[in-house]
């Protein structure tokens, strides 16, 4: 079992080379399954998520190579399998992902049910509902979703709430559908326009991703035209480098970031007293005093995002005041509050919402880490904390976060894995 140990009570400072994203390289991967000739993706972080899609892929039946460092090629063959593995599935949630691609390109798909998660409830029953109105069959026996469909029909469906991966897995599901699809109340993330925009290069006719409506006009047929794709930068790890700089007291500088994917943080943090300046796809943070408590409402994209929701609560444990911190994402994702209580935190959790009331210190302490978001929360406790801080459940960290250690070493953190 490996663990991360910080000696905390260094000011960070240097600049940071942000990956590519995570959320959105997971559902370019699947993507590429429609892809008719081969495709290269660029930018590609090499985290554990990956591995386990690259399993994936292989497993439904393409080929995948690393090109060099930080870019795949993928050619899937042209008979598809219609299942992975469980274990795949088991492991990784996004698998799920790959149900539109395939029911777009084979007709058929049958995954191990994902269940509950550690972060809350996490259905799919808006993916299905979907297929549904499309005209698949869907089945649900076993433990296992099974949906079929010999041809789609373009539908117009509104969404209850607005899931990246049911818009995603919609929207892949109704390229090559009879007729136009129409879904509303869709999700706006930038994720979301990045598929739309790969899915548009190999020839399909998508309209209005990082809007609430997104138009897919079905096509008869996509091209054979080999695709090369650089994936955005991480906002998600982008803001965790960002509140990173906000808990040390430090001066770091992001390059290769899209600064306004991370404005619902930045303003967030401007109120709390952290100067932050952008430039072209830089951002520069610098904090040098008391932060002020603020409120925080996690909302769908543009709003504060779920997954930095741990983060924020961290920095806040030292703000000046009392701050609250409400989550309308994931209902289950104050795991992690324990943890922070037990470094010396003064954090309750009262359903959705948090009350963080600020101390004046940390202290290191053993701390496991119940997942990866909140894994990075306990990071930036532990950069802070009087003293070491040992982590565990590394492996949640190492699922969304490249070379966390050597980044935060080269920007002056004491930080090892053992
Ligand atoms: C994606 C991200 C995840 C992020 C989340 C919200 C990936 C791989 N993961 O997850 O990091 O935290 O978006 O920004 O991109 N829901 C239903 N029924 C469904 C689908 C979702 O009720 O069929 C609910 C979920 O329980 C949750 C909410 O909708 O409460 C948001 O989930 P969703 O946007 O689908 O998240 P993911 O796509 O799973």
């Amino acid at each position: 079992m490996e663990q991360l140990h910080i000696v905390g009570g260094h000011r960070l400072s240097g600049k940071v080379r942000i990956s590519g994203a995570k959320n959105a390289v997971l559902k370019l991967m699947a993507a590429a399954l429609l892809v008719e000739n081969e495709c290269i993706i660029r930018n590609v972080p090499l985290i554990k998520d990956v591995l386990t899609m690259i399993e994936v892929l292989r497993s439904l039946g393409a080929e995948i190579t690393w090109e060099d460092e930080a870019v795949l090629r993928i050619k899937p063959k042209k008979d598809l399998n219609y299942t992975a593995p469980d274990e795949l599935v088991r492991e990784m949630r996004a698998s799920v992902q790959v149900m539109g691609p395939l029911l777009t390109k084979i007709g058929k798909v049958k995954l191990f049910q994902p269940g509950g998660c550690v972060i809350g409830q996490r259905p799919i029953d808006l993916h299905l509902k979907g297929f549904q109105a499309l005209g698949a069959e869907v089945v649900e026996e076993h433990g296992y979703v099974y949906a079929d469909a010999r041809k789609l029909k373009g539908v117009d469906i509104h969404l209850d709430f607005p899931s990246v991966g049911a818009t995603e897995n919609i929207m892949a599901a109704a390229i090559l559908a009879e007729g136009t699809t129409v879904i509303k109340n869709a999700a706006k993330e930038p994720e979301i326009i990045e598929e739309q925009n790969f899915y548009n290069r190999l020839g399909a006719r998508i309209r209005g991703a990082g809007t609430d409506t997104i138009r897919i006009e079905g096509v008869p047929k996509l091209r054979s035209v080999p695709v090369d794709y650089t994936v955005i930068p991480d906002r998600i790890e982008a803001g965790t480098y960002i509140l990173a700089a906000a808990i040390t007291g430090g001066d770091v500088t992001l390059v290769d970031v899209i600064p306004e994917h991370c404005e619902a943080l930045t303003s967030k943090l401007k109120e709390a007293g952290v100067q932050i300046t952008t430039d072209g796809d830089m951002i520069r943070v610098v904090s040098n005093t008391r932060l002020k408590a603020i409120d925080t409402t996690v909302l769908p994209y543009p709003g504060f995002p779920t997954d930095l929701q741990p983060q924020m609560t961290a920095v806040m444990t030292l703000a000046d005041g009392t701050s609250l911190i409400t989550e309308n994402v994931f209902g289950g994702r104050f795991r992690y509050v324990d943890e922070l209580v037990r470094m010396g935190a003064n954090i309750r959790v009262e359903g959705r919402s948090a009350i963080i009331k600020g101390v004046n210190r940390l202290t290191g302490a053993v701390v496991l880490a119940p997942d990866l978001r909140a894994g990075a929360a306990l990071v930036l406790a532990g950069l802070v904390a009087e003293g070491n801080t040992v982590i565990e459940g590394v492996h949640y960290i190492d699922r969304g976060y490249e070379r966390l250690e050597e980044k935060l070493t080269a920007l002056g953190a004491e930080i090892t894995r053992i």
